[in-house]
């Protein structure tokens, strides 16, 4: 064992039981955002918590000419941004000894020669015992490339005894059904399911997998979450910024591929799923797919009625003048990119039949918040009449994905005093104060899962397909009808949008 092993500091007796085996996370497009923001403090996060091997590393590659050096300067820099005065120097200096760049263009048959013999080197020096993961965290449409390559190498075979190759496909997967259908089958062709794990790092929040622990592990809401008592569903993603440096991605994505195809879909999915008989990846996914495919099909020439499309002029946000859409960097100034979508899904099954559920995403709304909020039909008949109950709405639940996570129940309550005035208030539960613990990061948890080995937490082939089929006659009405409605940043969206719920006598809440 090399002498830098010895001396590692994560070395514990103690460890928990979850470490995963020896390994090496190999990411394409490692000079990327993603990797320095979001995958190395989450490897680093699992490292302070003991949760890594110590025979394991990371290798990145991209075009970006760097040394092993520079690649973890650049990476302790985002990881001081990230973990501000909170990196320990002992864990980072155990840690970064693993962290190795090679530069190549993952175009190239060479580029998978070189990361070969240079897996095998570190399989020998620090015990990483054949054992991959490969991150495709690089630019969407290099994805199938890398797939072949890796494949036509040999690196996408697990053979007995010489340890497991997984990859990690991360979002945009695909950008309709058709490329989706695609790439699943370049996939395919190398790597079986089982190896494959496509990420969408909302299930890796803890708050959105409290939504199964809520429904599912309390007796008292699963009688009711149904048609009988739910008028409507209503699930929010709502984010105060803008597309910042992220123009050119955003004119390709727009917000119905970048958050509602992935994020929006999967919180739906577990709103809405039947309970699976285990909490694990067949039982889970299975039932998503149910409910994916139980939601009616949106015919083309209606589109206008269940979907709204909005674009972020310029204005003020939290006091703070900002642009619109079309002056951000890398915009076109005619661009109709969406910035914001609202659609009416109605999910035709037993439990849910005739109970819209209205889901918007947008950015440069008023406040960052993401939400489900469960709305409980009026009460039959009230004894309390008049001026007296002007404050009573119906029951709702909202589960608060972000920020403030926790759940809170509006229900009707006597005003203290005289008479009998009765007024909505908000029973609140905090996960913070509930719970003394700091929730992980998203990325921590999913990349704990997928070195163990647990796909549950991931999306399968059937899912991503599903989640495009919803949206596809959307997109093509879309890309015949150029036309995004307009909403000022800071506002709550298109009047499109609130007339989407008018219509049906209902209005959004204000999260
Ligand atoms: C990403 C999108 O998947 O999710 C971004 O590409 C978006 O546009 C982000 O800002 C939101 O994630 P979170 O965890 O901040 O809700």
């Amino acid at each position: 064992m090399p002498e830098t092993l010895q001396q590692n500091v994560l070395r514990d007796e103690q460890r928990l039981p979850a470490v995963p085996d020896p390994g090496v996370v190999v990411i394409f497009g490692a000079s990327g955002d993603l990797t320095a923001r979001k995958l190395v403090p989450a490897l680093y996060d699992l490292a302070q918590g003991r949760r890594l091997p110590m025979e394991f590393a990371v290798v990145g590659i991209s075009r970006t000419p760097m040394s092993h050096d520079e690649f973890r300067q650049k990476l302790r820099k985002g990881l001081d941004e990230q973990r501000a005065g909170s990196v320990s120097e002992d864990v980072w200096e155990s840690f970064s000894k693993g962290l190795f760049y090679l530069p190549g263009d993952s175009k190239k048959p060479e580029t998978y020669e070189e990361l070969k013999a240079f897996l095998q080197q570190l399989d020998e020096e620090r015990g990483t015992g054949g054992n991959r993961v490969y991150y495709l965290s690089s630019s969407p449409s290099l994805f199938s490339t890398i797939v072949e390559r890796l494949g036509e190498a040999g690196m996408s075979q697990e053979e007995e005894g010489s340890g497991y190759a997984r990859l990690v496909i991360e979002k945009p997967f695909g950008r309709d059904l058709e490329s989706a259908k695609e790439l699943n089958g370049d996939i395919l062709r190398y790597f079986r399911e089982k190896q494959i794990y496509r990420i969408d790092h909302y299930l890796g929040k803890e708050t959105v997998q409290n939504i199964l622990a809520l429904r599912f592990s309390n007796g008292i809401f699963e009688p009711i979450w149904n048609q009988h008592y739910v008028d409507h569903v209503q699930i929010t993603v709502a984010e105060d910024i803008g597309v910042g440096t992220r123009g050119a991605f955003y004119e390709e994505a727009g917000a119905l591929r970048d958050i509602v195809q992935n994020h929006v879909m999967q919180v739906l999915c577990l709103t809405a799923m039947e309970p699976p008989v285990a909490f694990d990846a067949d039982s889970l996914r299975e039932e998503k797919v149910k409910v994916l495919k139980a939601v009616r099909p949106i015919p083309e020439d209606e589109v206008g009625e269940y979907a709204v499309r909005g674009q972020y002029d310029g204005g003020w946000v939290f006091g703070e003048e900002v642009k619109g859409y079309r002056e951000e960097g890398n915009v076109a100034p005619d661009s109709e990119t969406e910035t914001y979508v609202a659609l009416k899904l109605l999910v035709d099954n037993w439990r849910w039949a005739g109970v819209p559920f209205y889901v918007r995403a947008g950015k440069r709304m008023p406040k960052k918040s993401t939400e489900i909020a469960i709305q409980f039909h009026k009460t039959p008949h009230t004894p309390f009449s008049g001026p007296d109950t002007r404050g009573l709405e119906p029951n709702v639940l909202v589960i608060r994905v972000q920020p403030e996570e926790g759940v809170s129940m509006k229900i009707g309550a006597k005003v203290p005093g005289s008479g009998f005035e009765v007024r909505s208030v908000n029973m609140d539960l905090l996960y913070g104060s509930a719970f003394m613990e700091e929730a992980p990061d998203a990325y921590q948890r999913l990349l704990l899962d997928l070195m163990l080995g647990d796909p549950t937490l991931f999306i399968r082939a059937d899912e991503a397909e599903g989640a495009w089929e919803i949206l596809q006659p959307v997109m093509e009405s879309w890309s015949k009808d150029g036309h995004s409605a307009r909403y000022a940043a800071g506002t709550w969206g298109p009047d499109e949008a609130a007339a989407l719920l008018g219509h049906d006598g209902r209005e959004w809440r204000r999260p």
